[in-house]
């Protein structure tokens, strides 16, 4: 018997079983499509090192600071967002909902998108690219995302894969799996950006990255920048809140919320340095938006030596991505059932796998059956959903969590928190407080409010 047990207590809270193992998780859950995916086809699309400079600047005044701040409010309170935040003070608590929501949004197109990785996966496996004409493979994917059935059944394998990792909790789920995933995906990356770079004519694409073409950048492209901050970094809905409440008080809590952005920059860089010399390398067109990933580089991988080898790694690796990614924002909505509601963890993970299974099929079906129908701006169903949660609820969520630090928990809380004590230490820190006070909720209010209404 454990002779610790609190019996105040509901039951034990579980905790990560090692520091490589959370560290993993947490760079997992940061490291997604948002880094393989969005990363290069915004820098294509929005004149390439202006982007990833812009990016930089989001990087360094929100990324780094919010990653710290939502890790300590969850490893103080050892409880999920909502919790968390009315632990703190209780008129605070709908702020934790809106990150649950936003989780319960984001999942519900993140596994449309999933399944069309696994779908890309078993075309190479069973030979479809091969041989197939460059031009071809636009074709190829517009039938596929527009069919009704096909896609969904993609999109159901996806959000089984998630929800079967859930199922085994932190130690015996989320970061054994991470633990395998992880490493294997920095290998492949690496293989297939040498592959990449070592293409004639890659380095046009090595130097577009680099070279800001600055005519390309507006009001709208600097909230893109930031939402794709907070999309990449998992931050302003609670993951990392969530994360964190599984980490043990003697954690060093600066160095992972410096590790963990450092990752996740370098996967989104590399990511740019893989995908965008192949684009350049065979004369194709860099701002080719979203199908960069399933047009453009299969068209590639076709006219490569050994090209079909290097297509299957890649949507392989693409899928390690993403699903250490979205076990995490399954986590943050499960975590919340099994905190606040009390409910087991594998009856959650499976009704809530099923209802944003569901709430993701419009997405699916907006693309074809129901493409006339336009939610915000004239945007479709998928990227409607994608707007509200990256450039609206996330950086909404971003400013209510520097104003509460701030202003209402106190940084001298914050302090405590993040330095264990005094035991920690971090020379950085009154740099921290003042970017979390004044810095980083003025620049989120003002790129929002600017690129939502102006531009
Ligand atoms: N960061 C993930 C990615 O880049 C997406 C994500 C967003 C995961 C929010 C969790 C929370 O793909």
């Amino acid at each position: 018997m454990n002779l610790n047990t609190n019996l105040n207590e509901k039951k034990e809270r579980e905790q990560w079983g090692s520091k490589i193992g959370f560290l993993l998780a947490a760079a997992g859950s940061a490291v997604g499509l948002g880094n393989i995916w969005k990363f290069p086809y915004m820098a294509g699309k929005n004149g390439g090192g202006a982007f990833v400079l812009i990016y930089f600047a989001m990087l360094i005044i929100v990324g780094f600071t919010l990653m710290m701040a939502e890790l300590t409010i969850g490893r103080h309170t050892q409880l999920s967002p909502v919790g968390a935040y009315r632990k703190l003070k209780a008129k605070w608590a709908w702020v934790g909902s809106i990150g649950v929501l936003a989780g319960f949004i984001i999942l519900s197109f993140y596994s449309v998108i999933g399944g069309w990785v696994i779908k890309y996966i078993v075309k190479g496996i069973t030979g479809a690219f091969a041989g197939v004409e460059a031009t071809a493979f636009e074709g190829i994917f517009v039938n596929f995302i527009t069919s009704p059935a096909e896609p969904l059944i993609y999109h159901a394998l996806f959000m089984i894969l998630t929800l079967g990792i859930v199922f085994g909790g932190i130690k015996g789920g989320i970061e054994k799996y991470s633990k395998i995933l992880m490493p294997a995906l920095f290998i492949m990356m690496t293989l297939v950006m040498v592959r990449s770079m070592t293409l004639p004519g890659a380095m046009e694409g090595v130097k577009f990255m680099l070279k800001p073409d600055f005519s390309a950048i507006s009001g709208g492209t600097i909230l893109a920048a930031l939402g794709q901050v907070f999309f990449s970094l998992s931050l302003g809905m609670g993951t990392m809140i969530t994360y964190g409440s599984y980490l043990s008080k003697d954690e060093n809590l600066v160095e992972s919320s410096f590790q963990i952005p450092l990752i996740d920059t370098a996967v989104a860089l590399i990511a740019g340095l893989t995908v965008l010399p192949a684009v350049f390398a065979f004369g194709f067109d860099p701002s080719g938006g979203p199908g960069l990933l399933f047009i453009t580089l299969p068209a590639v991988f076709s006219q490569m030596p050994l090209g079909s080898i290097f297509a299957i790694i890649f949507f392989v690796l693409v899928l390690f991505a993403a699903l250490t990614s979205s076990i995490s924002l399954l986590e943050v909505v499960v975590s919340y059932v099994v905190d606040e509601m009390n409910w087991e963890r594998k009856k959650a993970s499976l009704i809530f796998g099923i209802l944003i299974f569901l709430m993701g099929i419009p997405s699916s079906l907006g693309l074809g059956v129901w493409s006339n129908i336009k939610l915000i701006g004239g945007k479709d169903i998928l990227d409607s959903m994608s707007f509200l949660a990256e450039n609206v609820m996330m950086p909404l969520g971003g400013l209510l969590l520097c104003i509460f630090i701030g202003w209402v928990w106190g940084l001298d809380n914050a302090y405590k928190e993040v330095t264990n004590d005094g035991k920690v230490k971090f020379g950085l820190m009154h740099v921290w407080g003042f970017v979390i006070k004044y810095v980083a909720p003025i620049a989120i209010a003002v790129i929002f409010v600017q690129g939502v209404f102006f531009s």
